[in-house]
């Protein structure tokens, strides 16, 4: 896949476990609708992950998950280059070039750089204050238009539109389009967590993964946390319970929702019955991909094949990327 006339798209989740009820409504639902339209290459950012020391066992387990829970999901190798980060190489040559020119002030200054520094002390390390180089390198490497992310990642993508400028700037050079945050007609979904937390997340332990089971699904929900019950007609739903709402919003029919805000709304609303009926209706939702995650994380030759042919598309543009950096940049072999 060379540059064409298609908008081109790129977009990594990192390798740190499982992906969530939110990872699938909020970001993998949207990479597959963009594969008919847009010239897309998605990737597993196993690199991205050694910043906290995974076990090299666990982190080959993650990134074999994530590669089935994406095709499980809908993304077509067909249409889209679906690959693991460590696999082009290029993107590392990058990364290195791009730190060249990236100020330990503007690293130093990033968020998610802060608050890994204040979450963990003892282990700030080069890789994660360079984190946002890595992810520049990761777009530009494809020269991209278009990165659909959450918001927590605006900023590093800010900053990899500020390497690209000045980048060009540097060398007078028109190489690389400066990336855009890829805006869907749809409102981004925030999917909240089961224990009245604002956001789903992994590492937040309140997430329902696309691989549970039935009976893990069922505990997580009964155990939801909710509040002891509406005692006025029209009361504003707490912050637990509107959680379970908007979880029922995504997945469950319009009658059924429509039939517990009814409830809600006459104060005779049972949680235990909202619960269970939200349990069966999110097993129903996540059987197809559970049976397909089981499916492709169980077929290793499949896996291995997928990720050869992905690497083998995402060469293409990262090698004709590379080679004109190198030129540009003056490093040139004598042999
Ligand atoms: P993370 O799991 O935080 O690395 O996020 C990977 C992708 O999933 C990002 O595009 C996030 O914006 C999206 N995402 C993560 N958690 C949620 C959530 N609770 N609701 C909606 N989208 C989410
Ligand atoms: N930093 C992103 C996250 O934590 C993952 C990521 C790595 C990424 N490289 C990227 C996302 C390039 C978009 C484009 O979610």
């Amino acid at each position: 896949m060379g540059k064409s006339t298609k908008p081109i798209v790129v977009s990594g989740i990192r390798s740190t476990g499982h992906l969530h009820l939110g990872n699938y409504l909020g970001a993998l639902r949207n990479f597959v609708a963009m594969q008919e339209t847009y010239q897309c290459y998605f990737f597993i950012a196993d690199l991205h992950s050694l910043t906290t020391h995974p076990t090299p066992d666990h982190l080959q387990d993650s990134v074999r998950d994530i590669l089935a829970e994406y095709l499980a999901a809908g993304l077509d190798i067909e249409q889209c280059a679906l690959y693991v980060q460590s696999d082009i190489q290029e993107t590392i040559e990058l990364y290195l070039y791009l730190n060249m020119n990236a100020y330990l002030g503007e690293l130093e200054r990033c968020t998610s750089f802060k608050e890994k520094v204040r979450q963990n002390p003892n282990n700030v390390n080069a890789g994660l204050l360079t984190y946002p180089t890595l992810m520049a390198a990761d777009i530009l490497i494809h020269r991209a238009d278009l990165v659909p992310v959450g918001k927590d990642q605006e900023q590093h993508l800010e900053m990899a539109r500020t390497f690209a400028e000045r980048f060009n700037r540097l060398y007078q050079t028109d190489l690389f389009t400066s990336p855009q945050a890829y805006q869907s007609d749809k409102p981004l979904v925030k999917i909240p967590g089961l224990d009245g937390n604002g956001k789903m997340g992994k590492s937040e332990g309140n997430a329902i993964y696309l691989a549970d089971t039935p009976d893990q699904i069922r505990k997580k929900v009964m155990k939801a946390v909710s509040d002891i019950g509406p005692s006025t007609i029209g009361q504003p739903k707490s912050e637990p319970v509107q959680n379970l709402f908007t979880i029922m919003e995504q997945v469950s029919s319009h009658d059924t929702l429509a039939h517990f805000e009814d409830l809600y709304n006459r104060c005779e609303i049972r949680y235990g019955d909202m619960k269970k009926q939200l349990a069966e209706d999110l097993v129903t939702f996540l059987a197809p991909l559970r049976e397909k995650i089981e499916m492709y994380r169980n077929d290793e030759r499949y896996l291995r094949d997928v990720a050869r042919i992905g690497a083998e598309k995402a060469h293409v543009s990262a090698t004709e990327t590379l080679k004109r950096v190198r030129e540009i940049v003056g490093i040139r072999s004598l042999f």
